[in-house]
């Protein structure tokens, strides 16, 4: 780990959404455990409260439902919402551990009814696994193959109804037949610092934390619109209350606690700042290639690209031209540098008119995050 990153003591970036599996018993403790403590997201919830009640009443399995969104958003937790409303059991896997459609039908063969299947990262699933998939979606059916080449048969075999819940960060890669299997879709949506403070709120009430009304905000408007961040944050505020004895933490220690760990008032770290001011201070506000940037702030250009990047972009602080990354007016602002003589906001967009196609790393780049 770089030290350009603000990490916290297990050596992770403190702002990113991705959740490594040491959280994730941390995690277990704050998730909601049912839609009605389930914060924000409006309207996924009421749609998804109306499907589900709608199969309790019909006495059925609920039909397959997929959600998609960035890290750290609440798929997971609202999977297990679901088996929990349908008082199912629910079984965990991932798009990554199935490799073979054998992984599948193991796993298939083996659910009880009414069981929810909660496959996580659709979307890096087997293709023969996929087309497993798709018939025993739409038919509680699978065909296991038994011997090879010209004397192997397909044995059918039934399953019991279930419900299939899948979870993906890159939509977009999902071939449509799996997408269309599924009865019903949620997109997750970045939080509003409102809702960030509900969150908190809550995750304060079962780490029995005391903040003011202003501390909630000061970490909510810092957690880039993501709950698992808002969640970090909190610890790591609740880490310097207890080393400074607070038992009430108002906005001034928060904002104290994190500038220690180079959280900035609009969530940026260290690692974000650098790369604006390199743009701004090294090459005037671009435009520049990435390599060349990922030198000038001596980091790995992945790095760059997929932790300090999504985010940039999608606060309008940066972009991405063909010709190389810029930074926007409002990046300047937040740097507080004046704009040089000349250089005008109505240029930029032109930067942006010259391209023809996407880039390739636009294109493998994070759509979700920059809605490209
Ligand atoms: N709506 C919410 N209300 C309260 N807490 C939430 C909410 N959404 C997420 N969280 C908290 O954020 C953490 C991360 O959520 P979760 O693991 O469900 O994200 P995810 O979308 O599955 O992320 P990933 O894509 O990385 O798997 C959880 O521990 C949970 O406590
Ligand atoms: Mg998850």
């Amino acid at each position: 780990m770089s030290e350009h990153n603000a990490v916290d003591e297990d050596g992770r970036t403190l702002v990113s959404a991705a959740g490594e599996p040491e959280e994730r018993a941390l995690e277990a403790a704050l998730r909601p455990k049912n839609l009605d403590d389930f914060v924000g997201q409006k309207r996924v919830r009421r749609q998804l409260s109306l499907v589900l009640e709608a199969s309790r009443m019909r006495s059925s399995s609920a039909d397959h439902v997929l959600l998609s969104g960035p890290p750290g958003l609440g798929k997971t937790t609202l999977a297990m919402i679901i088996a929990a409303e349908m008082n199912a059991p629910l079984r965990i896997s991932s798009g990554p551990a199935i490799q073979h459609a054998g992984d599948l039908a193991a796993i298939l063969s083996s659910l009880t009814e009414g069981e929810v299947l909660f496959l996580d990262e659709i979307h890096r699933m087997s293709r023969p696994a996929e087309e497993m998939l798709y018939m025993a979606m739409e038919d509680f059916r699978v065909d296991i193959v038994v011997g090879k080449g010209a004397g192997a048969t397909a044995i059918p075999l039934e399953l019991p109804p279930f419900t299939l819940v899948g979870a993906t960060t890159r939509a977009g890669l999902l071939p449509g037949p799996l997408r269309d299997r599924f009865g019903f879709t949620g997109h997750l949506e970045f939080y509003s610092v409102e809702e960030l403070e509900l969150v908190l709120r809550r995750s304060a009430g079962l780490l029995d934390l005391k903040l003011s009304s202003a501390g909630f905000s000061e970490i909510a408007s810092r957690s880039r619109g993501t709950p698992r961040i808002a969640n970090r944050l909190l610890r790591r505020v609740r880490d310097w209350a207890l080393v400074h004895g607070l038992d009430r933490i108002e906005a001034s220690s928060a904002s104290a606690a994190l500038e220690m760990y180079e959280i900035d008032a609009r969530g940026l770290d260290r690692l974000d700042r650098s790369v604006l001011q390199a743009l701004i201070g090294k090459f005037n506000g671009g435009p520049v290639g990435l390599s060349t940037l990922a030198i000038a702030v001596g980091e790995e250009m992945e790095t760059v690209e997929t932790v300090a990047e999504p985010f940039l972009v999608r606060e309008g602080l940066l972009g991405r031209t063909p010709r190389g990354r810029i930074a926007m007016p409002a990046a300047w602002q937040h740097l507080g540098v004046p704009m040089p003589e000349g250089m005008s906001v109505v240029d930029m967009p032109a930067l942006f008119d010259t391209l023809e196609e996407p880039s390739e790393e636009a294109e493998s780049g994070q759509d979700w995050f920059t809605g490209r």
